[in-house]
């Protein structure tokens, strides 16, 4: 990771981290990634977003960010464009068990959209483990965690964060979307639901639809194209034979991560990961 040099670096070094908890989150294993993104870039892609840790750590100048899941790109446009009524409706939350599975209950496309991203960050900060997950009807079904004093909201962070997407555009669809907007010297980051270890291994339920193997296929195919098309593309995703396969014709390297997400002990292991890149 670069070391921060100036004093108004040194003051914001660190800042922001991700807003919310995100299963697969790369907040760990930046400092195994930093040594590996491109120096200079111009636009930044990042269209499986999640938690934005590498975002947020980059603070790029220009970026466009996406995700298919519209709970989280929506919170993160009022974060942007509408901080100061966010933090007015968070003061609105209490952390009991009772209120939460209320707020559970409510149907999201019923909100107008700060008091949606605020029932969002409050179900991820107060439900169990911090983590968003939704079953097949795409309705969120996390229990109550029973955190003893949840920060939902962190108003410094919640201000660097408004501060970093300010200059981002931040778009909600599926990933091969991305391809139209990308041009020579720009960098792309893909950090796709993983291809699963085992047949019941991987959390993919992220969003209502999974993340097949075809998918994979796809998002190798537009990895080719933006590398085609002159972008640095630097993409991560766990060490199959299939990944392994799928871009044997690029720059493959492992880096450790620590597993958080399976609920078995068997599953919390070091575990190596793929980072592909066409560049070196
Ligand atoms: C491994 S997570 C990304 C984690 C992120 N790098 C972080 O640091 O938190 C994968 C993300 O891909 C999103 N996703 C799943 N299928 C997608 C699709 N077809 N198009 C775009 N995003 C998708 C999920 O909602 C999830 O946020």
């Amino acid at each position: 990771m670069n070391k921060p040099t100036t004093a108004a670096q040194k003051a914001t070094w660190g800042f922001p981290k991700p807003p919310i908890k995100w299963a697969g989150g790369k907040g760990q294993l930046l400092f195994q990634l930093a040594p590996l993104f491109p120096e200079a870039f111009d636009v930044y892609h990042e269209p499986f977003l999640g938690g934005g840790a590498v975002f947020f750590h980059l603070k790029p100048a220009r970026a466009v960010l996406m995700d298919n899941n519209r709970e989280l790109m929506g919170f993160y446009r009022v974060v942007r464009d509408e901080l100061d009524a966010l933090l007015e409706s968070l003061n609105g939350h209490r952390n009991e068990a009772a209120y939460y599975y209320a707020v559970r209950g409510i149907d999201p496309e019923t909100l107008p959209p700060v008091e949606r991203a605020s029932r969002f960050l409050y179900l991820n900060k107060t439900g169990f483990n911090g983590l968003w997950r939704v079953n097949r009807r795409g309705l969120h079904n996390v229990p109550f965690g029973r955190h003893k004093n949840p920060k939902y909201a962190d108003v410094d962070n919640l201000r660097w964060v408004s501060a970093a997407l300010r200059q981002a555009e931040i778009r909600c669809g599926d990933f091969r979307l991305a391809g139209q907007w990308v041009a020579r010297g720009d960098f792309v980051y893909l950090d796709p639901p993983y291809h699963p270890l085992s047949a019941t291994a991987n959390f993919t339920a992220y969003s209502a639809t999974s993340f097949g193997m075809e998918d994979q296929e796809r998002l190798a195919t537009m990895f080719r194209e933006m590398a085609e098309a002159g972008c640095r593309v630097m993409l991560s995703n766990s060490d199959t034979p299939f990944i392994r396969q799928l871009y044997r014709e690029f720059d493959i390297r492992t880096v450790t991560a620590r597993r958080v997400i399976n609920c078995r002990a068997s599953g919390r292991g070091p575990v190596s990961e793929l980072v592909i890149r066409n560049y070196e």
